[in-house]
This record gives C-alpha cells, sequence and structure tokens, in this order.
C-alpha cells in the first residue's frame, strides 16, 4: 500500500481528492497547512506528497524547501491554479517531483500519481554490489560471481563516483537497468532524483516533450506548459532506456545536453541550463546503427565514454544456480514463506539452457516452477519443455522451427509484447486473437469444432470470438 499525503487548505479539495483516491492501494491522509503537513512527514513518511502552492500560513514553495530539509528524497508534486513561468521553474529547482496547474480531470490525476509512486517505488529498490562479491547477502539484489560479472561490478564502481556518461549494453533481460541504478546508487547523485526514461516506449513525437518539456500551444493538444525529465532532473541521473530508437531531432538535442548542459523546451527558445548525469541503455548494437547512419556518430562516442558490456547468461552459466538461489529466497520472502529447495537436476538442466531472453527469463522460469511445484522441492518436471527439452542434454535449442513457427510460448510472447510496447495503438490481445481465429478457420475450412480444438478453446468461447471481432461476416460464416 502506498501512502500519499495531500496539503491544502481548501476543503472542497480535500473532500475531492478522498473520494478520487478512495482505494485499497492508497491510503490518504490530509492536512490543511503547510505546518501541519511538515509536522506529519516524518511520523508518516509518505511515499508522496501533493501539495497546493498558494495556501495561508506557510506557502507550498517554503512548505517544499523545508520538507527538502528533512528529506532529500521526497517526492512532491506541487499543484497551483495560478502557473507562472517562475512558480514552475521555482518549483522544479526545489525539486518537486512534478507540477501540475488546475484544474486537472480525475484520470489524468491518478495517472500521474500512479506514475509518481512508481518512480518512489523504484527509489528505494536498493542495489549493490560490494557485498556480494565477499559474502551470500542477497538481500541487494544484485548477483554475480562469474569473472565477466565481477568486471561489470568494478567498472560500476569506477565510473560511479564521476560524472561520465555510461552507456550500458547488452541483450535484453541481462540486467542493464540493474547496473544504470546501481551505478546511481554508488555517485555522489545518490540523494538526488533517478528518473528513467524508455525511448522505445514513447511515440516519437512526444519523445521530446517527454524529454525536454514543451511550451503551452508549442503543438496540437499541448494544452499546458510541461517540464520535461531533464529540467525535473536536475542535479540527478537520467536513465536513456533504448537510446538506439532515438529519432535524429532528439539525438541532436541529447548531443547538446551532453556538450553544454543547455536545451530548450519544445515551442520555447529560452535556453535551459542544467546538470544532469546521463547513464544510457541498448540492446541493439548502436556501431552498426552508426554504419546505417540511423544513429549519430558523434552522439555514439559521446555516450560511450565508458561502456559497461553485460554478457549473455549463456556465457557466464556458472552463475545459473547462484541465480537460481537468489530468486527462490527472493520469491519466498515476497510471499512470506520458506524458500522451496530445487532438485540438483533440475538445477543442470537450467545450466544447460541457452537463455534467449537471459536473466528475466530465468527468474520467470522459477517463478513459474515456484507455483506449479507440488512439492517443497523443484523438479525437472516443474520447468518448461523448452528448458528440460532437447536443449538440456544437446546445448542450444533453436526457438523458431524449419517453417518458421516458433516453438516457445515465452520467447513469442515477448516479441509480441516488443511490438505492443512500440505500438500501443496496435491492441495487441485481441488483434492477436482475430488473427489466430481466421487463421484457424482457414486451416480446418472453417469447421468450427476442429478450429477451436486447434486453439485449445471451446466451441462456444470460438463462437463468442468470431461474432466480437466480424470474422463471420468477413469469411461468411453461418
Ligand atoms: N545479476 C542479477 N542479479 C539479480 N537479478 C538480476 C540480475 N540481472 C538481472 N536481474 C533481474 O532480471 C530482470 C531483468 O533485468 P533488467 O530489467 O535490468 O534487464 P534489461 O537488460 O534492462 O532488459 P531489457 O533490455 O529487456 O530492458 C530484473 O527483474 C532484474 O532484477
Ligand atoms: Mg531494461
Amino acid at each position: 500500500m502506498s501512502k500519499l499525503l495531500l496539503i491544502d487548505d481548501e476543503a472542497d479539495v480535500l473532500y475531492s481528492f478522498r473520494r478520487i483516491f478512495d482505494s485499497p492501494e492508497i491510503e490518504l491522509t490530509t492536512a490543511s497547512s503547510g505546518e501541519e503537513g511538515l509536522k506529519l512527514i516524518p511520523q508518516l513518511k509518505p511515499d508522496l506528497v501533493l501539495m497546493d502552492i498558494r495556501m495561508g500560513g506557510i506557502n507550498g514553495l517554503e512548505t517544499l524547501r523545508r520538507i527538502r530539509q528533512l528529506d532529500t528524497k521526497q517526492l512532491v508534486i506541487l499543484m497551483t491554479a495560478y502557473g507562472t513561468t517562475q512558480t514552475a521553474i521555482e518549483a522544479m529547482k526545489l525539486g518537486a517531483y512534478d507540477y501540475l496547474l488546475k484544474p486537472f480531470d480525475v484520470p489524468k490525476i491518478k495517472e500521474i500519481v500512479a506514475n509518481a509512486l512508481k518512480a518512489a517505488r523504484d527509489m528505494k529498490q536498493v542495489v549493490s554490489y560490494q557485498p556480494l562479491l565477499e559474502s551470500e547477502d542477497y538481500e541487494l539484489g544484485f548477483v554475480g560471481g562469474a569473472e565477466s560479472m565481477q568486471q561489470v561490478f568494478k567498472l560500476i564502481g569506477q565510473v560511479a563516483a564521476s560524472d561520465a556518461t555510461a552507456l550500458i549494453t547488452g541483450e535484453s533481460g541481462t540486467g542493464k537497468e540493474l547496473v544504470a541504478r546501481a551505478v546511481y546508487h554508488h555517485s555522489n547523485r545518490n540523494s538526488q532524483p533517478f528518473l528513467a526514461v524508455n525511448c522505445a516506449a514513447i511515440p516519437e513525437q512526444l519523445l521530446e516533450s517527454e524529454l525536454f518539456g514543451h511550451e503551452r500551444g508549442s503543438f496540437t493538444g499541448a494544452t499546458n506548459q510541461r517540464i520535461g525529465k531533464f529540467e525535473q532532473c536536475n542535479k540527478g541521473t537520467i536513465f536513456l532506456d533504448e537510446i538506439g530508437d532515438m529519432t535524429p531531432p532528439t539525438q541532436t538535442k541529447i548531443l547538446r545536453v551532453l556538450q553544454s548542459g543547455t536545451f530548450e523546451r519544445v515551442g520555447g527558445n529560452t535556453p535551459i541550463k542544467v546538470d544532469v548525469r546521463v547513464i544510457a541503455a541498448t540492446n541493439k548494437p548502436l556501431e552498426q546503427a552508426v554504419a546505417a547512419r540511423q544513429f549519430r556518430e558523434d552522439l555514439f562516442y559521446r555516450l560511450n565514454v565508458v561502456r559497461i558490456h553485460i554478457p549473455p547468461l549463456r556465457d557466464r552459466r556458472d552463475d545459473i544456480p547462484l541465480l537460481v538461489n537468489y530468486f527462490l529466497k527472493k520469491i519466498a520472502r515476497d510471499q512470506g514463506r520458506e524458500p522451496k529447495s530445487i532438485a540438483t537436476a533440475a538445477v543442470r538442466a537450467l545450466e544447460k539452457y541457452h537463455w534467449p531472453g537471459n536473466v528475466r527469463e530465468l527468474e520467470n522460469v522459477i517463478r513459474r516452477a515456484h507455483v506449479i511445484a507440488k512439492s517443497e522441492a523443484i523438479l525437472p518436471g516443474d520447468l518448461p519443455t523448452e528448458v528440460t527439452g532437447q536443449g538440456a542434454t544437446n546445448g542450444p535449442v533453436p526457438t523458431t522451427a524449419a517453417d518458421g513457427s516458433t516453438t516457445d510460448a515465452g520467447a513469442l510472447a515477448r516479441q509480441l509484447f516488443q511490438i505492443a510496447k512500440r505500438d500501443p495503438k496496435l491492441k495487441i490481445i485481441p488483434t492477436v486473437e482475430r488473427e489466430l481465429v481466421i487463421q484457424a478457420l482457414k486451416e480446418m475450412d472453417n469447421n468450427q469444432v476442429r478450429a477451436a480444438k486447434l486453439l485449445g478453446i471451446t466451441r462456444a468461447t470460438l463462437r463468442k470470438r468470431i461474432e466480437k471481432f466480424g470474422i463471420h461476416r468477413e469469411m461468411k460464416i453461418e
């Protein structure tokens, strides 16, 4: 459950927030003045404070200044009905997480609060590397004994203290975000914000405004001024994930921030100066993108000052038992129970598998096995067949069969998920479901019983899908 503190001197604002946030996941506390809020914070330790700027007594900006003296990391969102650039900048300079103009609509405020609460959780996730070198202290969330991982840990230690830009590379699921957080955690900026931006997940026309903000009216839909991540993150660290997916104009702006620390908001012409450390990550070979002229060479060199490459899991198989052990303990702790043990034969199978989805895939396999294992020990039969199957004895198994079909549901789902992330408008589940129904019907000459069987659903369910997706009209099915 997340703790939310609302500070506002208007009774009806407090009232409407109580209604908006009446949810089992949120515990809302209210205060009607800055003074009252300041008294509450030390004992309440809220995950997020939402505060009005204009209040009787000490105003929101002053209250924020005093909150900062108590706690440099407290997340605070300021709200005002009287927005000026000056207060916006002042608010962000004081380290407000966001700055909102009233009135705002309910879905919007819910979304903003949910994002901020996620950021609060992310910031709490502590990562460290050192104790793991000597001890079995798994509390810290970053496991690795292989020589190549020791190299990664050392590099983290070396770059953390400097302000150098770091480029983290590695296949999907190898732990790039974990490394970025570790660098942040060990840096001098660790009491300042850490913000992650997934450049691949945000539509390109919005990415620039997400990063640099925009002025009111700068494009259709820009009804308010917006402060971008770089400004929010001043003095902190920004993690640009999937940087290879950034368009050339955004690349140019990023290069300028790296060189001079300045940028302009979209639609604005006042240069804004910030002091932000950039950590970037990519699972695409940027060298190739540079050669293909999709990625600016000068930006590449600028980012590549320190390169931390995380090897794929199949190249550090010795770490597999360590990771398995770690995940078993983590899962047990999350569920408040004793960790299950695992049969040696199951560990052997895990060690031999080629892990296309790397550590993330391993974690998912262990989670699934933990659920389905009937005894207190995980047995080979509790692992997915692609792990224990032929590949377990004969080394890597291809996930794609000769006819191009994939045999690994997990890998297929991951691919689909990547597509969905790139284009959320696609509505991936209904789209794929519709295609599957059409394919099965064609394959089975419109025989619904056989098509349903092929898809693993009942005939009644198939019937419902046919109607829902309008397939009966398209394929002239009665
Ligand atoms: N060495 C490790 N020790 C413990 N957990 C790890 C380790 N490496 C990765 N993980 C876990 O695996 C998952 C994937 O890691 P992370 O998100 O950092 O990968 P990524 O490289 O950013 O992947 P992607 O390219 O798909 O974004 C996370 O849940 C992370 O906590
Ligand atoms: Mg990632």
